[in-house]
Order: C-alpha cells, then sequence, then structure tokens
C-alpha cells in the first residue's frame, strides 16, 4: 500500500499466521502490510483465511471497481486462457482490434490511439516519451500532492518526498507547482515544457478534485504553448467518479489520457491514450512484451460491457452523494473535511488516520489511507447501499473511539 505510515497491527489469527509467515519470509519488504490474509473475494466483500468476512472499501486500491469475481470477468478469462494467452504486438490479435476499438468509442474524442500496457506506472512512463518525442522538448510540468507511479519517469513526476529522495537524482526537467493554481501554472508552463500531467482527483495526495475551471484553463495554457496535457485518470477512471472518466465532469480532453486499475476487471493493465495534437508515433519508439496481450484484452472488454450494461459509472455517482451525505451526517471533533467525487471519498481527520484504519479493520470494514490523515473509501461500484449504511456505522464508531486532539496538535 503506498502511503500507510506503518502496518496495521491487528494481530492475525492462526489461520492466517502460516500464510503470512510463509510470504513475509521471501517477499521484497517494500509494502507496509497489514497482517491480514486474504483468501477469496465476491462483490464488495473479501474474505480471510478463518472466513471472516469484511466490507472492501479498499477495492483492489480502485482496481476492482466491478467488484471481485464478476461472473462477466470469470468467463471472460477462462474463455481467453484456453484460446491464446500470449501473441505480442509484433502480431494481430482479434481481442486486441476489438478492444482498442472500443477503447476509442468510449474514451473523451480524439483519443483515438492506445499503447497497451501493464500497470499505471507504465502508461505514465509512456506517456512522458510520446511528450518528448512529439513535441522535441523535454520539460514536465506536474502538480504538488501528485501520484503518478513508481518508476523513475513517473517518480519524477511524483510529488512526495519521501517516494522520491531515496532515488534521485531522478530523470531532469519536471517541477512541481500547487494543484488548483491558475496563476502558478501560467508562470510555469513555458515554450520548453513538452507536457503538463495532472490527475483529476488527487487520490494519493488526499482525495482533492480540480476545482472547476481549473483543468480547462491549464488545457488553454497548453495549447497556447505547444505543451502537451496529461490527464492521469488511473484511479479516477472507469466510472469512479461518476462519469465513465472524470475529465468529462470538466469538458476537458487531455492530449494523453492515463488509464490502468480497474481497466481489465482487476486483471494488470495500463493504457496511454492518444490524442491528435501527438505525433505519429515511430515503431520502435516504445514496447513491451505483456501490452495487448489476449487475456487482459479479453477482461478488458467485458469490463467495458459490464461499466455500461450496469450502468456503473450511474451508480457510482448515485451511491456516492448517498455515502457523502451520510459520512457529513457524522458530528466528530475530528473530522475536518469530507470531500470526493463520486464513489472517490476522502475524510480528512484532525488526528492519524492508522488507529481509525485499524478499528474499522476489526469492525469488519477495509479502507485505505491517503496520506496520515486521510481516510480513503474506494468501494467497488458494485457495492450495496446497506453496505454504505454499514461502513459509516463502523467509521461514526470508530471515530467517536479516538480522543480529539488536543489544542496545540490541531
Ligand atoms: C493516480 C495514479 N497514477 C499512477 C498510479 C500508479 O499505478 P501502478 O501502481 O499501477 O503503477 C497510481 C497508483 O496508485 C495512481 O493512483
Amino acid at each position: 500500500m503506498h502511503s500507510e505510515s506503518g502496518p496495521l497491527s491487528v494481530k492475525a489469527s492462526e489461520a492466517q499466521a502460516g500464510i503470512i509467515e510463509r510470504e513475509s519470509a521471501h517477499t521484497s519488504g517494500v509494502y507496509p502490510k497489514r497482517p491480514l490474509a486474504i483468501v477469496r473475494g465476491a462483490g464488495a466483500r473479501v474474505w480471510d483465511a478463518d472466513g471472516r468476512e469484511y466490507i472492501d472499501c479498499v477495492g483492489g486500491q480502485g482496481a476492482a471497481n466491478l467488484g471481485h469475481a464478476h461472473p462477466a470477468i470469470v468467463r471472460a478469462v477462462s474463455e481467453q486462457a484456453s484460446r491464446l494467452i500470449s501473441c505480442p504486438e509484433i502480431f494481430y490479435n482479434d481481442q486486441r482490434a476489438l478492444l482498442l476499438e472500443r477503447l476509442a468509442a468510449v474514451a473523451p474524442s480524439g483519443l483515438e490511439r492506445a499503447f497497451l500496457c501493464n500497470s499505471g506506472a507504465e502508461a505514465a512512463e509512456a506517456a512522458l516519451k510520446f511528450a518528448r518525442l512529439s513535441t522535441g522538448r523535454s520539460q514536465v510540468v506536474a502538480a504538488m500532492r501528485g501520484f503518478h507511479g513508481r518508476t523513475m519517469g513517473a517518480l519524477s513526476a511524483t510529488w512526495a518526498r519521501a517516494y522520491r529522495e531515496p532515488f534521485e537524482p531522478l530523470v531532469p526537467g519536471f517541477r512541481h507547482v500547487p494543484y488548483n493554481d491558475l496563476p502558478a501554472m501560467q508562470e510555469a508552463i513555458t515554450r520548453e515544457t513538452a507536457a503538463v500531467i495532472l490527475e483529476v482527483v488527487q487520490g494519493e495526495g488526499g482525495v482533492h478534485p480540480a476545482e472547476p475551471g481549473y483543468l480547462s484553463g491549464v488545457q488553454s495554457m497548453c495549447e497556447e504553448r505547444g505543451a502537451l496535457l496529461i490527464l492521469d485518470e488511473i484511479q479516477t477512471g472507469y466510472g469512479r467518479t461518476g462519469k465513465m472518466f472524470a475529465c468529462e465532469h470538466h469538458g476537458v480532453r487531455p492530449d494523453l489520457m492515463l488509464v490502468a486499475k480497474s481497466m481489465a476487471g482487476g486483471l494488470p493493465m495500463g493504457a496511454c491514450l492518444i490524442g491528435p495534437r501527438v505525433g505519429l508515433l515511430p515503431p520502435m519508439a516504445h514496447g513491451s512484451t505483456f501490452g495487448g496481450n489476449p487475456l487482459t484484452c479479453a477482461a478488458a472488454l467485458a469490463t467495458l460491457d459490464a461499466m455500461s450494461s450496469d450502468d456503473l459509472p450511474g451508480r457510482a455517482a448515485e451511491l456516492g452523494s448517498y455515502l457523502t451525505g451520510k459520512l457529513e451526517g457524522i458530528r466528530s471533533p475530528i473530522v475536518r473535511q469530507v470531500r470526493g467525487l463520486g464513489l472517490m471519498v476522502g475524510i480528512e481527520l484532525k488526528v492519524k488516520v492508522t488507529p481509525v484504519l485499524q478499528a474499522l479493520q476489526a469492525a469488519g470494514v477495509l479502507a485505505l489511507p491517503a496520506g496520515s490523515t486521510v481516510l480513503r473509501l474506494l468501494p467497488p461500484l458494485v457495492i450495496e447501499r446497506e453496505d454504505l449504511d454499514r461502513v459509516t456505522e463502523a467509521i461514526a464508531t470508530a471515530l467517536e473511539a479516538r480522543p480529539a486532539p488536543r489544542m496545540e496538535t490541531l
């Protein structure tokens, strides 16, 4: 998990201890893990190795928008697995061809081409390379509190010092300006700027939505100065905010758009969608062995079908305002603000979030942090209203149990 400030030290049972011990013995060590072994999921629920049930508001960190074990994904993956799994992009493939066509149809207009890859960070890397290639420039403007991934290019666009500092020097030419600040952006974009990269709602940085007019203002500045606008929809994409893509709330059409996380029903996939201001990309300019493999393409096609047949963006809009309303109704002296868009919700606290996450887990609700004081909820979009009621009750109880901060720590 990206921003958990420390392990969630709820004690694991004996049944789970074996799994935890085995995994711990050989894992890289880079994840601050919770001592909880999850072995099964269905819809918005997951179960641990003892059979204990949880309402899942972690949602695969935004990958599980369709919920767990969605029958359409299970069917698509098993059928495709028995037909063809590997087919690198030096060949054509039926599933890939269909997916590219569907992506062009569903994306904001003009994003007619796509580079398919395997993760969010890879989508960001592709966009940064394409922006350099297309503009002949190398400077990039990103936002404070922004998060775009952990590979060297994506990390250079990411803001948090804790993620960046151990790996410096990073890619040169990146600068960060305050989010939602058009005058700062105006000053930062120059004739040397290849691209501006922004999230539509900053997720990892604390669930901060773009203000009305901000993204369209940045888009005009980019067009004026020959820079490209990269929108990172990796967390906001695929219905999460109440629209298929969050940029639709703003009427903005980026030059490059990043998607990943939920695009293949939870299977690892990413894509960099490419608009008309990006020039032709020559063969060999970029590539990926697994990019566009038929298995994830089949899952991504099934995901698009389920998104529209179940109107999951509409559901996220409706349930998002229901959830936000309920959360705003919690009267707690330690809540600073409830904010978000659709089913991407943040509750900023006046105290550290880790003990609240622990209390929620003990009450059967899994949730995320976003920084040290924001509780973040990314439930599957198929979650039921009754589950959101239970989540709200559990949050109210967990907050009640926390002492209000003393004045000097406010
Ligand atoms: C907005 C955003 N961009 C990029 C990434 C990186 O994606 P991945 O972890 O798939 O590399 C994330 C992951 O949390 C994200 O939230």
